[in-house]
């Protein structure tokens, strides 16, 4: 029998414009479109081409206009700060309204880049509405980058103003923001023509005369801006996401496709309706803050939670249990990752016992993938469905879940169920050629990508071809292996580039090894991630010195672990480097990362064929000993 997945995901395929043309009557169009899907220009495709939309107006002010405009749009909560404020969807209007007529007073019109390194504080989801009525361009940059990786951003994107806060907080710790912002507009070329900074009561920023305006003052002086009119196929947002190397890659994200999809997600993924509560667990600075904090749940019309917490901590593990009852949300959205700490304090969900939890009814699971302990746990202590789901920055939204709105599918643990309805998933080999049901492969898609998903990155027409298109031709390459079994649930493995996931963060260990040889004492290195029964995986440096080196180890060690929170920011979790004579390779001088991955994970590995001198993986296996991995 074809479930109602099945039937969804055959009419996407095969009439692409009939079911999306469908979904996007979801959406108000200052002009519909001319064409639902314009494949005129393969392999690059568009959305919704020669229609016009607006973001923010499709976000609020439709809502307020629709009379919901008393109802919540958005809750504030921060245990770090022992706050909770509520807007309404109207008073969200104005502050994003004057927000964007502060923006507008600044000089920044539509497709001008604004870039912002800020804290979880409504102020920051304002000013990303605030860009989108403007037609202008946010970049969101993660709190815990170095100024290093921010002045990369920053080159890239060339904003002409960057907003900022003084100080972010992680749990008790007052993390001064300004002084990374400072460093990094001085390491960039690029300069930013202002920057406007919210000055937050922990820790007050000094202002840089002539380039810095203080938030508060120069919004008290600021008229409600209009919402701007721009193409379906403008650009909303650029996001910055680790690629293969140091350098991010820029994901662009449209306005059309990208409404219609996060809407229909809404409705047929998450099965959260207007005026519901929802709860995501992230960072703004990631893609799920931007499409399951501020966009998808504001396009739906529901109320969205901004938590500035952690799981544990703040105060305990009972908080997102607390967040959950207190705001009566239906839904939840984390990574394992967070469930993992809070399994870790509260072994037995005494805390979950502590509160009504009884409006919750569905948990979402995605950035990493889902252990089955950690699944069942969440099941066994919440009595919820828990829903693994995966998807990339790149995507904006899944390309495999079990679709809750359409209809719950038996959970298989370990598999983020069948591809979503757009998605034409499939498994290649190295040739190219589909693979049998049940083996693992490349799982890629087939062109076009659904809307929502990113048409190419940020003035690199080339880069996004050679980064995803040009391995399989006429696919997308996720860079996931993975197999689809014979009911057609998806399996995703790993990844088969140098990109590791780090407590849910995606990080580039090409992008460390990059940071290990700039240092004076190194000759050469690899970085590899190893399994952490907390973070999912940890990057584990080895470095083999230049010759004549007399500093001990342990203080090059010492730097490079500094060395590594300075250029790429303490996200990396770079706590680990060790020191060995030499490395292991193929006879062709190919690092074989791999096989030291497995050895430090006690794994069964194959002896590479190729390996010039297998003497090497015994000192191998040694030193990781001596760093407390290789046990078994
Ligand atoms: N600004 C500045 N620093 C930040 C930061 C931010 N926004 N976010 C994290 N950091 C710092 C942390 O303080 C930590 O610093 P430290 O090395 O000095 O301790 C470091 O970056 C690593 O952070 P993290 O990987 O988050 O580890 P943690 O030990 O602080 O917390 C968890 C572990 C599991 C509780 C935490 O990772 C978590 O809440 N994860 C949820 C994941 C998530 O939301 N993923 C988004 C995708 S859905
Ligand atoms: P990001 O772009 O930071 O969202 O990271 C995307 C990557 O995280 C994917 O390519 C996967 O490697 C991994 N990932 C995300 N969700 C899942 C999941 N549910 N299961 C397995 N891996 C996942």
């Amino acid at each position: 029998m074809t479930s109602r997945t099945d039937e969804a995901t055959a009419r996407a395929l095969a009439d692409p414009q009939g079911f999306w043309g469908e979904a996007a009557k979801q959406i108000h169009w200052f002009k519909t479109w001319d064409r639902v899907l314009d494949d005129s220009r393969p392999p690059f495709y568009r959305w919704f081409t020669g229609g016009v939309v607006n973001t923010c107006y499709n976000a609020l002010d439709r809502h307020v206009e629709a009379g919901r405009g008393e109802q919540v749009a958005l809750v504030y909560d921060s245990p770090v700060t022992g706050t909770i404020q509520k807007f309404t969807y109207k008073q969200m209007r104005d502050e994003v309204a004057r927000t964007a007529g502060m923006l507008a007073g600044l000089g920044v019109h539509k497709g001008d880049r604004v870039l912002l390194y800020m804290p979880m504080v409504p102020q920051a989801v304002i000013a990303m509405l605030a860009c989108a009525r403007l037609g202008a361009v946010h970049s969101v940059v993660f709190g815990g980058f170095a100024p290093n990786e921010l002045a990369t951003r920053i080159n890239d994107a060339k904003p002409k103003v960057i907003l900022s806060a003084s100080c972010g907080i992680e749990v008790q710790r007052v993390i001064p923001y300004k002084p990374l912002l400072d460093q990094a507009i001085e390491l960039a070329t690029a300069k930013p023509q202002a920057c406007v900074i919210l000055q937050r009561p922990m820790q007050r920023a000094e202002r840089v005369a002539g380039r810095d305006h203080d938030w508060d003052e120069l919004l008290a002086r600021a008229k409600p801006h209009d919402c701007v009119a721009v193409a379906a196929t403008d650009p909303l947002y650029i996001l910055y996401t680790s690629g293969t190397t140091g350098i991010p890659k820029g994901v662009v994200r449209d306005n059309g496709g990208h409404m219609v999809a996060l809407k229909w997600s809404m409705t047929n993924i998450y099965d959260v309706k207007p005026g519901e509560t929802w709860f995501t667990a992230s960072d703004i600075g990631w893609v799920v803050g931007h499409s399951y904090i501020v966009y998808a749940p504001l396009l739906q019309g529901a109320i969205t939670i901004l938590y500035e917490g952690k799981p544990v901590g703040t105060p305990d593990a009972g908080a997102f249990w607390r967040v959950i009852s207190q705001h009566k949300a239906v839904a939840m959205f984390t990574a394992p990752t967070g469930f993992r700490a809070i399994k870790r304090d509260d072994p037995r969900g005494e805390l979950i016992k502590k509160y009504d939890l009884s409006k919750f009814r569905t948990l979402f699971l995605a950035g990493e993938r889902c252990d089955p302990d950690t699944l069942h746990w969440a099941e066994d202590h919440l009595r919820v469905p828990v829903i693994d789901h995966w998807w990339q920055t790149e995507t904006g939204w899944s390309i495999a879940a079990n679709c809750v709105g359409l209809e719950r599918l038996p959970v298989k643990a370990g598999s983020p169920t069948k591809a979503v309805p757009g998605y034409d998933l499939r498994v290649l080999d190295t040739a190219g050629h589909e693979v049998k049901r049940g083996e693992i492969g490349a799982l890629a898609v087939k062109l076009p990508l659904p809307p929502g998903s990113l048409p190419t990155l940020w003035n690199n027409d080339e880069g996004f071809k050679n980064s995803y298109l040009a391995e399989f031709p006429g696919y997308y390459k996720t860079a996931d292996a993975g197999f689809i079994d014979e009911d057609g649930y998806v399996f995703v493995m790993a990844r088969t580039d140098d990109i590791i996931n780090v407590a849910g963060h995606r990080l580039s260990t090409g992008g460390m090894e990059e940071v290990l040889a700039s240092h004076p004492d190194v000759a050469e290195c690899a970085v590899m991630g190893v399994a952490d029964e907390l973070k999912g995986q940890v990057p584990v440096g080895m470095v083999v010195l230049k010759a004549g080196v007399t500093k001990p180890d342990e203080q090059v060690c010492k730097e490079l672990v500094a060395l590594v929170r300075d250029k790429i920011g303490p996200v990396a979790s770079f706590k680990t480097a060790t020191v060995v004579k030499r490395l292991p390779k193929t006879r062709s001088g190919k690092i074989l990362r791999g096989t030291m991955q497995k050895i430090a994970d006690s794994q069964e590995y194959r002896m590479p064929a190729t390996i010039d001198d297998p003497a090497i993986l015994d000192e191998i296996r040694e030193s990781l000993r001596g760093v407390g991995y290789a046990k078994g």
